[in-house]
């Protein structure tokens, strides 16, 4: 009798078991923390699970019932974890989207425009007058032999521009370049007259002062052909001063002066606002013995070369008072050329 009492004050149990499940749902609040009421319960060894124990004192006319009974509480048992699983794996797209939400009223951040320096800003202006006045464009390196930047350039073996003081040497004997002008005899060495061209680049001096950096930027000019004269220099000089300073009124004059690669030589000033002569350019007919290391018969044919500082240009045309300006990349300096040209 007291067997038949025990099993059914266990089918009694149930509801109050189903009632401390919900408690212990209701505190769960990440979906990990469901497996451990799940084992609580309706594991292997769960409270529910081992009720199946008592089946063996049951009768064998309610044995059925008394197995549905706790089968039906555990699948009722797992049927609210489910529904707790359904409902935290929901919360938890809810808080996603919530902070991770797009806030599609908030202005933009806009772009930022870059801006030309200011020294590209003029050397594409010098490259555009030079290509329609018929000049193609070359190279060279800045790394450079003796030979090229002095030797080929007639610079007597002791000229003083060779001396430590102006040029920077490099392992192996070689140097920087410390003009453009090598690029002429390298280019003249592949290529047979007319030539007609210009070479801009970096070039390397010792020297740092407010119109002064130990880098700086040139373009070369070369034209060799039959019967090219002095007056071709000056007109192709005037034309270029004039186009790039936007002036047709310009006032430019030519001083005789001295390179070892030219002769005649002569250094190009124009007249600024306030009436001063300002040196911009050195120039000359190619000597002709810079001609025999080009293997240019000097007989035939003749030449005029001029090189043009393109930050001295740059400083002139932007009205920059201090050549180190444009080489500390501060970015107030460079926003004020946005869109100029
Ligand atoms: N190479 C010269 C310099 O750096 C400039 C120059 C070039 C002069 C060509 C005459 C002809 O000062």
């Amino acid at each position: 009798m007291s067997n038949t009492t025990q099993h059914q004050e266990i089918l009694h149990q149930l509801p109050q078991i189903l009632i401390r499940v919900t408690a212990d749902l209701n505190g769960v609040t990440a979906i990990n923390d469901l497996e451990q009421i799940k084992a609580k319960y309706i594991g292997k060894s769960g409270e529910i699970s081992l009720l199946m124990q008592y089946l063996k004192i049951v009768p064998a006319e309610e044995k059925k019932a008394f197995g549905e009974a706790i089968n039906a509480t555990k699948l009722q048992v797992q049927n609210a974890l489910n529904e707790k699983k359904e409902y935290l794996l929901q919360q938890d797209l809810m808080q996603k989207l919530a902070t991770e939400a797009i806030d599609v009223s908030l202005p933009g951040r806009g772009n930022s425009n870059g801006a030309l320096h200011p020294i590209s800003l003029s050397l594409e202006r010098m490259l555009d007058i030079f290509k329609q006045l018929g000049f193609n464009i070359a190279d060279g390196p800045e790394i450079e032999t003796d030979y090229y930047n002095f030797l080929a350039l007639n610079f007597p073996e002791n000229h003083p521009a060779r001396a430590m003081q102006d040029t920077f040497y490099t392992q192996g004997n070689n140097i920087l370049r410390t003009h453009t002008s090598p690029i002429q005899v390298r280019f003249a060495e592949k290529n047979t007259p007319p030539i007609k061209v210009i070479a801009p680049g970096r070039v390397y001096r010792i020297d740092m002062d407010r119109t002064h950096s130990p880098m700086f930027h040139q373009l070369e000019g070369l034209w060799i052909d039959e019967n090219i004269s002095f007056a071709n220099l000056k007109a192709i000089i005037i034309e270029f001063l004039k186009e790039f300073f936007a002036n047709p009124d310009l006032k430019v004059r030519f001083r005789a002066s001295f390179f070892p690669f030219t002769e005649p030589s002569a250094e190009v000033d124009i007249m600024d606002k306030n009436g001063n002569w300002l040196e911009v350019a050195g120039c000359g007919m190619v000597h002709p013995n810079v001609l025999q290391y080009m293997n240019i018969d000097s007989e035939k044919y003749s030449g005029f070369a001029f090189g043009i500082g393109i930050d001295r240009f740059t400083m002139l045309r932007y009205q920059i008072n201090d050549l180190r300006l444009m080489f500390e990349n501060d970015i107030d300096f460079l926003n004020q050329f946005k869109g100029s040209n």
